[in-house]
């Protein structure tokens, strides 16, 4: 092959499989992450522009979404949130039952830095189920409510689900329902 054309082919091919060399050019400021310091290797190699996201969001994805979902929607075994976790906050027995859950209750994080992310998880995932005065959970709540360990987690679910219907803010449990194990919830 001349020399001339090697080259033209070695070019058209660095061309299409390198796509630094063409991608735009990475964004960063407000909303993206500075380009070095995008974590993947990969994409920060392409440039990729990668969306800053929150603390709260960020915890969640850490802690949390593996089991519920990034979207707090999850496999059967584990409860939904989307559209749901809110209801819990119409009772003082509910309330307490989100920051009590055993993940919840045992996760990794400072006290406020829990508040904000269940603050963020009621207002993103399921802002309309939540009461009309829903006042956001700040580090004394959450501190306080975390010295408290449930004896059983089944059996305090079935009580604070029990009452949501009584208190009339769902009509039925079945809104509740999720299927860790048949019979055990
Ligand atoms: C290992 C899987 C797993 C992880 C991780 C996890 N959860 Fe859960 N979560 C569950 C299961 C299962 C339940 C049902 C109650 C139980 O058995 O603990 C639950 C219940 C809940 C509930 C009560 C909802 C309901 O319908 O009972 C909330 C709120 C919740 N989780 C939020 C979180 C948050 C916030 C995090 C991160 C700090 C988290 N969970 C981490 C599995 C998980």
């Amino acid at each position: 092959m001349p020399c001339s054309r090697l080259v033209a082919s070695l070019a058209l091919a660095t061309f299409m499989f390198c796509p630094t060399l063409h991608a735009e050019a990475p964004r960063d400021g407000d909303g993206f992450v500075p380009a070095d310091a995008i974590p993947d290797v990969n994409l920060r190699a392409q440039g990729t522009p990668v969306p800053r996201i929150g603390r709260a969001r960020e915890d969640f994805a850490r802690h949390c979404q593996g089991c519920h979902g990034h979207e707090g929607v999850s496999v059967a075994e584990v409860p939904r949130l989307r559209d749901r976790v809110g209801w819990f906050a119409h009772t003082r027995e509910g309330r307490a039952y989100v920051v009590q859950v055993p993940n919840v209750l045992q996760a990794h994080l400072p006290d406020d830095r829990l508040a904000a992310m269940l603050n963020w998880v009621m207002t993103s995932f399921s802002a309309a189920q939540l009461p009309a005065d829903f006042q956001p959970f700040d580090a004394d709540e959450v501190r306080g409510l975390r010295t408290q360990r449930l004896d059983s987690v089944v059996r305090r679910r079935a009580e604070v689900v029990d009452g949501l219907v009584r208190a009339g803010v769902v009509d039925s449990a079945d809104v509740f329902a999720f299927s860790l194990a048949p019979g055990r919830y």
